[in-house]
């Protein structure tokens, strides 16, 4: 491996820099490789913006959220977004993107990203080029791997969050809405709503009923619990509707922006039940700061077993956890589904049986 790429696609998340680093050291200093950052994801491989990282550049950086590469989730180089005089049109550029690997003289580029970015890996991998992928997303959806990091951060964020929303509600008798992220799993929303003692949690995979969350906080609060605090994951729909979408972006890999069902929530609970209502939408906070150590030590555990995999030359595959081991599985595998919370989880079943209301 004498020259390895790295890049970071999609959203960010905490621990990216984890991985940049414990894939960049060990090669600077013990396989004498050049390492070469990609910026921007892949809009950096189609239009050729990257430089070598040194030692220095990646020193110092274990603990610090973002990534020093920069990332982009408008970058697919097979649907790839130019303006035009009437408006956006999507091109292949995967052209680009193959004549500056090669120009670039990598032996592998290791892609940090998630369900998006594996899409891509799969088709450049098909392409001949040689990949290894390592998954991340705050939301937890890849499926061939028990957890991507990000997600650990982003529930820590989002629990301390209802710690917090919860003194203020019981202060006021509130009711109060917070809107985590999680687009078509409820991973987050689960994870933050029982590490927290949500009163009700919405997410995705269980389409719930308007009537069921309000009989739920009135019920509480008849019974002498005067707040109660509902965590809504931005993918969680009613029974008879559909998602609710902020606004469609063509250049996004995915192109619909979600955000507002936290609103609907609060509006209605306050008409049908009277009681008073507050609305958080956690949003980015929960994609910034620092990573948890849990999430930088499974970075970096995920980057040193990415080397691993480039240098046995494992191309098309992407390190996984599979209960306390990282291992690899190939990427085809990983992006057939997405890895959405399955109902007979232990997590839903466990915060049933503490009295948390699904709205179903
Ligand atoms: O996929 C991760 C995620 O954080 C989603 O939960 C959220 O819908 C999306 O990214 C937000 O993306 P953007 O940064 O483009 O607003």
């Amino acid at each position: 491996m004498k020259r390895i790429g790295i890049l970071t696609g999609g959203g960010d998340c905490p621990g990216l820099n984890a991985v940049i680093r414990s894939v960049a050291k060990p090669a600077l200093t013990y396989f004498g490789s050049t390492v070469v950052g990609i910026e921007d994801g892949f809009e950096g491989l189609v239009e050729g913006k990257m430089h070598e990282l040194t030692p220095r550049d990646v020193g110092g950086i274990l603990n610090l959220g973002g990534t020093i590469l920069g990332t982009s989730n408008k970058g697919n180089p097979f649907k790839y977004p130019i303006e035009t005089p009437n408006g956006v049109d999507v091109v292949d550029y995967s052209e680009n993107a193959i004549r500056n690997y090669r120009d670039w003289k990598l032996d592998v580029i290791v892609a940090i990203g998630g369900d998006g970015t594996m899409h891509i890996v799969d088709k450049f991998t098909e392409l001949g080029l040689n990949f290894v992928g390592v998954p991340k997303t705050i939301d937890n959806d890849l499926s061939s791997t028990d957890m991507t990091f990000g997600y650990d951060s982003a529930v820590s964020v989002a629990s301390e969050a209802i710690d917090r929303l919860h003194t203020t509600a019981s202060a006021h008798h509130r009711v109060m809405i917070v809107e985590v992220m999680g687009r078509y799993a409820g991973w987050i929303a689960l994870g933050a709503g029982l590490a927290g003692g949500a009163d009700a949690i919405l997410i995705p995979e269980i389409p719930f009923q308007w009537k069921k969350i309000s009989e739920h906080v009135l019920r509480r609060s008849k019974q002498g619990s005067r707040f109660s605090i509902v965590c809504v994951a931005e993918g969680a729909k009613p029974a008879e509707g559909g998602l609710v979408v902020k606004e469609e972006d063509k250049k996004r890999t995915d192109p619909i922006r979600l955000g507002g069902i936290g609103e609907l929530v609060g509006k209605n609970i306050t008409e049908s039940t009277g009681l008073e209502t507050r609305v958080v939408v956690l949003g980015h906070v929960q994609r910034g700061g620092s990573p948890t150590p849990f999430d930088r030590i499974l970075a970096t555990k995920y980057g040193s077993m990415a080397l691993q995999l480039a240098s046995e030359k494992k191309f098309g595959h992407m390190v996984s956890l599979r209960g306390n081991d990282v291992m690899a599985v190939p990427v085809k595998e990983a992006i057939l589904k997405l890895r959405t919370v399955p109902l007979d989880s232990q997590l839903i079943l466990a915060a049933r049986a503490v009295g948390t209301s699904f709205g179903d």
